[in-house]
């Protein structure tokens, strides 16, 4: 796998409907293994796919931060949230859009069924703060962002911050450092698993 990279918002790679998963090889590890160090050396907890301009559904975390807790790291393969409960809110960040946080209400508690690297089903019960991190993420792999979910008197306080990461973006593209959107979509669907 080529190196990946994290990319901001509004990288057209944070828009897209992930497509499952359908063969664990050496090109999915490796990305695997990209995101956990990319994530780490940008001080996250998680990384969705998306994140790295990989159209699969997929997503990693470590809720501890810490590089030495291994013990702390998952990865999800075609994750399927099948319970939620309660409600509660709180501050969230996002390695695409750097340096904003801002309060998003999610559930409380889930449950939570993927794949592992060896292919293997599990299911995880969550609460509080791991619940909150994989809602984030999956939201990622279905194109949606934690801004997404605030509400839109609060958002609006954001508009200025979005439009500066926009207009970055715009600047970025225009000299050239990234490609147009319609290219980055051509990429996008070219990644996309086939059966
Ligand atoms: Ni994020």
């Amino acid at each position: 796998m080529e190196p990946l990279s994290i990319v901001k918002y509004p990288h057209p790679a944070l828009r897209w409907e992930s497509k499952p998963v359908v063969e664990i090889d050496d090109r999915l590890r490796d990305a695997v293994k990209q995101m956990f160090a990319l994530m780490y050396e940008a001080k996250g907890i998680g990384l969705a796919a998306n994140q790295v301009a990989l159209p699969w559904r997929m997503f990693v975390i470590n809720p501890s931060g810490d590089p030495e807790r291994t013990d702390e790291e998952f990865v999800f393969l075609n994750p399927d949230i099948l319970r939620r409960k309660g409600s509660d809110e709180g501050e969230e960040g996002c390695l695409s859009l750097p340096e904003l946080y801002g309060p998003v209400r999610r559930s409380t508690s889930l449950v939570i069924e993927a794949y592992d690297l060896e292919g293997r089903a599990f299911r995880m019960d969550l609460d509080d703060f791991p619940a909150r991190v994989v809602q984030h993420e999956y939201d990622h792999i279905d194109g949606v962002l934690f801004i997404d979910r605030m509400s839109d008197l609060k958002r609006r306080e954001y508009d200025d911050r979005l439009a500066d990461f926009d207009a970055e973006f715009r600047k970025e593209q225009q000299t050239g450092a990234i490609v147009s959107d319609d290219e980055l979509k051509r990429r996008l669907k070219e990644l996309e698993p086939r059966e």
